[in-house]
């Protein structure tokens, strides 16, 4: 008996391009120009969003496993990705208002608030919304995985057990909290985070990537909102809500609140 002689593997077949780019279908008649390059654009971002949760999900086990320096690394990269989200941000901007009016109408009741993967990032970063959940159909795949993160400990979480396995006085209320709700700026973890600015260089390096992952969300909000405003103005948004009166009332929340209480005391 002979096996199957395999067919070596190629770029196309590794990537599985005939897939992937038979995903891209506009609804608009003609169709209109612009819709491909929405289609791509919002595509492209659930994939990077997908990378993202990979990499937070390991920074979680890097720092369950006491390697702060690859979760750093690792955190860098997060930052990245979502330099280059920002950044693109721009190529839709070229999109006018009159070419996303081309085919708007077409979009119904879609929007990037439904995104599932957005959601559980938020999640993840511990901005925990129990409205989020009720978007996505009880049972649903999307829903059950939004809910093992609305119930699962946040990368914040994450690092406080590292400090704490570090010596620090991490109080055990904190280490065995309700990881449904959101995380709330505490006074006694902002005593032990000055003494770690104070004496220990390692996790203050960590402290400051996350800030930095805090304004890099921040970033991507206000660039959005902005976008939103100058290509619809006021208008509602199609899925529902306010438009960009809504995006406005997301922003100014901080995922890390104790790393910004304790900056006036450093
Ligand atoms: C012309 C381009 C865009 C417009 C006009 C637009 C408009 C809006 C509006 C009005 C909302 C509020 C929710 C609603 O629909 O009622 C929203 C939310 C959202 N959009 Fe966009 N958007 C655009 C592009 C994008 C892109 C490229 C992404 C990338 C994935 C994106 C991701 C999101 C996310 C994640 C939310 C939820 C934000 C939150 O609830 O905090 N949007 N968008």
């Amino acid at each position: 008996m002979h096996d199957e002689p395999q067919a070596a593997v190629t770029y196309e077949s590794y990537l599985q391009l005939e897939s992937l780019l038979a995903l891209q279908a506009p609804r608009s008649e003609g169709p209109e120009h612009d819709e491909m390059l929405f289609i791509v654009i919002h595509q492209v971002y659930e994939l990077w969003f997908k990378e993202l949760l990979h990499e937070l999900d390991h920074v979680a086990v890097l720092f369950s496993t006491d390697k702060p320096h690859r979760a750093q690394h690792t955190l860098k990269r997060i930052l990245t990705i979502l330099k280059v989200l920002v950044a693109q941000l721009d190529i839709l901007e070229t999109m006018t208002p009159l070419e996303f009016l081309s085919f708007r109408a077409r979009l119904e009741a879609a929007s990037g608030f439904q995104s599932n993967q957005f959601r559980q990032i938020e999640f993840l970063l511990g901005a925990k919304n129990h409205a989020a959940l009720a978007r996505f159909p009880e049972g649903s795949p999307g829903r059950l995985a939004l809910e093992r993160r609305y119930a699962g400990p946040t990368v914040w979480d994450a690092f406080l057990r590292y400090l704490a396995r570090e010596g620090y006085a991490v109080p055990t209320s904190h280490l065995t909290r309700d990881y449904t709700k959101a995380v709330e700026a505490t006074p006694e973890i902002q005593e032990i985070l000055i003494d770690v600015y104070r004496r220990d260089v390692k996790s203050a390096e960590i402290c400051e990537r996350l800030v930095d992952l805090d304004e890099g969300l921040a970033e991507w909000r206000y660039r959005h909102v902005r976008m939103v405003e100058r290509t619809i103005g006021s208008k509602p948004g199609t899925g529902g809500s306010r438009g960009a009166a809504y995006l406005q009332s997301t922003m100014g929340r901080n995922l890390f609140p104790d790393l910004w209480e304790i900056r006036s005391r450093l």
